[in-house]
Protein backbone atom coordinates (compact mmCIF):
# COMPACT_ATOMS: atom_id res chain seq x y z
CA UNK A 1 0.00 0.00 0.00
CA UNK A 2 1.55 3.48 -0.51
CA UNK A 3 0.36 5.26 2.15
CA UNK A 4 1.76 8.89 0.84
CA UNK A 5 -0.67 8.32 -2.08
CA UNK A 6 -3.65 7.57 0.62
CA UNK A 7 -2.54 10.36 2.63
CA UNK A 8 -2.38 12.80 -0.73
CA UNK A 9 -5.60 11.65 -2.09
CA UNK A 10 -7.84 10.78 0.74
CA UNK A 11 -10.36 14.05 1.60
CA UNK A 12 -12.90 14.68 4.00
CA UNK A 13 -16.58 14.24 2.50
CA UNK A 14 -18.46 16.95 2.73
CA UNK A 15 -21.53 15.74 0.95
CA UNK A 16 -22.65 11.77 1.13
CA UNK A 17 -24.77 9.51 -1.21
CA UNK A 18 -27.49 8.52 0.78
CA UNK A 19 -28.13 5.88 -1.52
CA UNK A 20 -24.96 4.04 -0.95
CA UNK A 21 -24.50 1.85 2.12
CA UNK A 22 -21.25 0.18 3.64
CA UNK A 23 -21.47 -3.73 3.00
CA UNK A 24 -21.43 -4.80 6.89
CA UNK A 25 -18.22 -7.36 6.19
CA UNK A 26 -16.38 -3.56 4.94
CA UNK A 27 -18.16 -1.82 8.36
CA UNK A 28 -16.83 -4.87 10.54
CA UNK A 29 -13.53 -3.90 9.64
CA UNK A 30 -13.48 -0.50 11.21
CA UNK A 31 -14.92 -2.08 13.98
CA UNK A 32 -11.93 -4.16 13.98
CA UNK A 33 -9.41 -0.92 13.87
CA UNK A 34 -11.12 0.88 16.11
CA UNK A 35 -11.05 -1.95 19.07
CA UNK A 36 -7.42 -2.41 18.70
CA UNK A 37 -6.27 0.99 18.31
CA UNK A 38 -3.62 2.03 20.66
CA UNK A 39 -3.76 3.88 23.59
CA UNK A 40 -1.68 5.10 26.69
CA UNK A 41 -1.07 2.35 29.42
CA UNK A 42 -3.48 0.27 27.31
CA UNK A 43 -6.31 2.07 29.26
CA UNK A 44 -8.58 2.03 26.14
CA UNK A 45 -11.10 4.80 27.77
CA UNK A 46 -13.47 5.13 25.09
CA UNK A 47 -17.09 3.81 23.58
CA UNK A 48 -18.04 3.63 19.97
CA UNK A 49 -21.65 4.32 19.47
CA UNK A 50 -22.81 3.60 15.30
CA UNK A 51 -25.62 4.74 13.89
CA UNK A 52 -26.80 2.77 10.52
CA UNK A 53 -30.38 3.28 10.73
CA UNK A 54 -32.10 6.47 9.32
CA UNK A 55 -33.82 6.79 12.86
CA UNK A 56 -30.38 6.21 14.38
CA UNK A 57 -28.93 9.28 11.97
CA UNK A 58 -31.63 11.30 12.65
CA UNK A 59 -31.26 11.11 16.82
CA UNK A 60 -27.88 12.17 16.16
CA UNK A 61 -28.22 14.90 13.49
CA UNK A 62 -30.56 16.76 16.33
CA UNK A 63 -27.23 17.69 17.93
CA UNK A 64 -26.42 19.48 14.44
CA UNK A 65 -28.00 22.80 14.78
CA UNK A 66 -27.49 26.34 15.29
CA UNK A 67 -23.65 27.16 14.37
CA UNK A 68 -23.68 23.16 13.63
CA UNK A 69 -26.25 23.06 10.81
CA UNK A 70 -24.41 22.38 8.34
CA UNK A 71 -23.24 19.31 9.50
CA UNK A 72 -26.65 17.85 9.66
CA UNK A 73 -26.79 17.01 6.30
CA UNK A 74 -24.02 14.45 6.24
CA UNK A 75 -25.45 12.93 9.40
CA UNK A 76 -28.22 12.10 8.12
CA UNK A 77 -26.77 11.13 4.17
CA UNK A 78 -23.92 9.15 5.19
CA UNK A 79 -23.97 5.38 5.79
CA UNK A 80 -22.37 4.86 9.02
CA UNK A 81 -22.34 7.63 11.87
CA UNK A 82 -19.73 6.94 14.66
CA UNK A 83 -19.71 8.78 17.66
CA UNK A 84 -16.54 8.56 19.66
CA UNK A 85 -17.06 8.65 23.27
CA UNK A 86 -14.27 9.14 25.99
CA UNK A 87 -14.82 7.71 29.79
CA UNK A 88 -15.95 10.71 31.88
CA UNK A 89 -13.29 8.96 34.66
CA UNK A 90 -10.57 6.35 34.29
CA UNK A 91 -12.16 4.48 37.00
CA UNK A 92 -10.85 1.52 39.08
CA UNK A 93 -13.74 -0.65 37.66
CA UNK A 94 -12.41 0.00 34.24
CA UNK A 95 -8.60 -0.73 35.01
CA UNK A 96 -9.61 -3.82 36.48
CA UNK A 97 -11.38 -4.79 33.89
CA UNK A 98 -8.49 -3.86 31.54
CA UNK A 99 -6.33 -6.09 33.89
CA UNK A 100 -9.14 -8.91 33.76
CA UNK A 101 -8.78 -9.02 29.84
CA UNK A 102 -5.17 -9.06 29.55
CA UNK A 103 -5.02 -11.71 32.01
CA UNK A 104 -7.78 -13.51 30.06
CA UNK A 105 -6.14 -12.86 26.61
CA UNK A 106 -2.58 -14.57 27.88
CA UNK A 107 -0.54 -11.68 28.65
CA UNK A 108 0.94 -12.60 32.10
CA UNK A 109 2.94 -15.56 31.54
CA UNK A 110 4.52 -15.28 35.17
CA UNK A 111 2.38 -15.09 38.27
CA UNK A 112 3.67 -11.97 38.76
CA UNK A 113 2.95 -10.18 35.58
CA UNK A 114 -0.47 -8.88 36.60
CA UNK A 115 0.23 -7.24 39.93
CA UNK A 116 3.14 -5.49 38.01
CA UNK A 117 0.93 -4.37 35.60
CA UNK A 118 -1.49 -3.11 37.38
CA UNK A 119 0.90 -1.26 39.62
CA UNK A 120 2.08 0.16 36.59
CA UNK A 121 -1.14 1.35 35.19
CA UNK A 122 -1.78 2.63 38.58
CA UNK A 123 1.02 4.89 38.97
CA UNK A 124 0.37 6.33 35.02
CA UNK A 125 -3.40 7.31 36.29
CA UNK A 126 -1.93 8.73 39.73
CA UNK A 127 0.63 11.12 37.67
CA UNK A 128 -2.12 12.37 35.34
CA UNK A 129 -4.55 12.59 38.29
CA UNK A 130 -2.48 14.14 41.04
CA UNK A 131 0.49 15.50 39.54
CA UNK A 132 -0.10 16.37 35.74
CA UNK A 133 -3.99 16.77 36.71
CA UNK A 134 -5.02 16.17 33.13
CA UNK A 135 -7.25 12.76 33.42
CA UNK A 136 -9.85 14.38 31.04
CA UNK A 137 -7.86 15.90 28.01
CA UNK A 138 -4.70 13.16 28.77
CA UNK A 139 -8.09 10.37 28.13
CA UNK A 140 -9.59 12.21 24.98
CA UNK A 141 -6.16 12.23 23.66
CA UNK A 142 -6.42 8.10 23.46
CA UNK A 143 -10.19 8.84 21.68
CA UNK A 144 -8.37 11.28 18.80
CA UNK A 145 -5.68 8.76 18.25
CA UNK A 146 -8.85 6.16 17.49
CA UNK A 147 -10.44 8.66 15.29
CA UNK A 148 -7.24 8.96 13.24
CA UNK A 149 -6.62 5.35 12.75
CA UNK A 150 -10.64 5.44 11.60
CA UNK A 151 -10.21 8.32 8.88
CA UNK A 152 -6.97 6.54 7.68
CA UNK A 153 -8.77 2.81 7.72
CA UNK A 154 -11.51 4.10 5.61
CA UNK A 155 -9.84 5.70 3.15
CA UNK A 156 -7.53 1.95 2.28
CA UNK A 157 -11.12 0.57 2.45
CA UNK A 158 -12.37 3.37 -0.44
CA UNK A 159 -14.80 4.65 1.64
CA UNK A 160 -15.27 8.22 2.13
CA UNK A 161 -15.30 10.40 5.87
CA UNK A 162 -16.06 13.40 7.81
CA UNK A 163 -14.53 13.66 11.22
CA UNK A 164 -16.91 16.44 12.94
CA UNK A 165 -16.07 18.38 15.96
CA UNK A 166 -19.17 20.76 14.70
CA UNK A 167 -21.78 19.10 16.99
CA UNK A 168 -23.33 20.28 20.40
CA UNK A 169 -21.79 17.68 22.68
CA UNK A 170 -24.45 18.91 26.07
CA UNK A 171 -27.49 18.27 23.56
CA UNK A 172 -25.96 14.77 21.84
CA UNK A 173 -25.11 13.36 25.38
CA UNK A 174 -28.26 14.06 26.74
CA UNK A 175 -30.35 12.24 23.78
CA UNK A 176 -27.90 9.34 24.28
CA UNK A 177 -27.95 9.45 27.87
CA UNK A 178 -23.72 9.33 27.88
CA UNK A 179 -23.74 10.58 31.17
CA UNK A 180 -25.30 7.96 33.08
CA UNK A 181 -23.58 5.63 31.50
CA UNK A 182 -20.00 7.41 32.26
CA UNK A 183 -19.18 8.69 28.78
CA UNK A 184 -19.25 11.53 27.15
CA UNK A 185 -19.43 12.10 22.89
CA UNK A 186 -16.05 14.07 22.24
CA UNK A 187 -16.65 13.81 18.16
CA UNK A 188 -18.10 12.27 14.91
CA UNK A 189 -16.89 10.46 11.81
CA UNK A 190 -19.95 10.29 9.47
CA UNK A 191 -18.71 7.32 6.67
CA UNK A 192 -19.92 6.19 3.34
CA UNK A 193 -19.71 7.23 -0.16
CA UNK A 194 -19.31 10.79 -0.95
CA UNK A 195 -22.75 12.20 -3.22
CA UNK A 196 -23.24 15.45 -5.02
CA UNK A 197 -22.63 18.38 -3.84
CA UNK A 198 -19.14 17.64 -2.24
CA UNK A 199 -17.43 21.27 -2.41
CA UNK A 200 -14.19 19.63 -1.08
CA UNK A 201 -14.21 16.76 -3.86
CA UNK A 202 -12.39 18.52 -6.20
CA UNK A 203 -10.35 21.23 -4.54
CA UNK A 204 -6.59 20.52 -4.11
CA UNK A 205 -5.21 19.44 -0.48
CA UNK A 206 -3.50 21.95 0.95
CA UNK A 207 -0.94 21.51 4.09
CA UNK A 208 1.77 23.60 5.10
CA UNK A 209 5.10 22.65 3.53
CA UNK A 210 7.09 19.87 5.11
CA UNK A 211 10.08 22.41 5.13
CA UNK A 212 7.96 23.72 8.22
CA UNK A 213 7.35 20.79 10.14
CA UNK A 214 10.12 18.44 10.50
CA UNK A 215 12.90 19.19 12.53
CA UNK A 216 16.03 16.46 11.85
CA UNK A 217 18.51 15.64 14.49
C1 LIG B 1 -11.10 16.61 14.78
C2 LIG B 1 -11.67 17.13 13.48
C3 LIG B 1 -12.88 17.82 13.49
C4 LIG B 1 -13.45 18.24 12.29
N1 LIG B 1 -14.69 18.81 12.30
C5 LIG B 1 -15.32 19.03 11.11
C6 LIG B 1 -16.69 19.42 11.08
O1 LIG B 1 -17.34 19.59 12.11
N2 LIG B 1 -17.29 19.56 9.86
C7 LIG B 1 -16.61 19.39 8.69
O2 LIG B 1 -17.21 19.52 7.61
N3 LIG B 1 -15.30 19.03 8.69
C8 LIG B 1 -14.65 18.83 9.85
N4 LIG B 1 -13.34 18.41 9.87
C9 LIG B 1 -12.62 18.23 8.59
C10 LIG B 1 -11.45 19.20 8.42
O3 LIG B 1 -11.93 20.48 8.08
C11 LIG B 1 -10.49 18.65 7.36
O4 LIG B 1 -9.95 17.43 7.83
C12 LIG B 1 -9.34 19.57 7.04
O5 LIG B 1 -9.80 20.79 6.50
C13 LIG B 1 -8.36 18.94 6.07
O6 LIG B 1 -9.02 18.52 4.89
P1 LIG B 1 -8.96 17.02 4.37
O7 LIG B 1 -9.46 16.13 5.49
O8 LIG B 1 -9.85 16.98 3.17
O9 LIG B 1 -7.53 16.71 4.04
C14 LIG B 1 -12.74 18.03 11.06
C15 LIG B 1 -11.52 17.35 11.09
C16 LIG B 1 -11.00 16.89 12.27
C17 LIG B 1 -9.71 16.10 12.23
Amino acid sequence: MDIAALATTRRTAKAFDPARTIPEPLFDQLRVLLRFSPSSINSQPWHFVVAASAAGKARLAQAAVGRYAYNAPKIRAASHVVVCCVRADAEDAHLAAILAREQADGRFPAPEDQDKQRQARAAYVDLHRTVLRDVPQWMEKQVYLALGGLLFGAAALGLDACPMEGFDAELLDAELGLAARGLRSVALVALGYRGTGDWNAALPKSRLPAADLFTEL
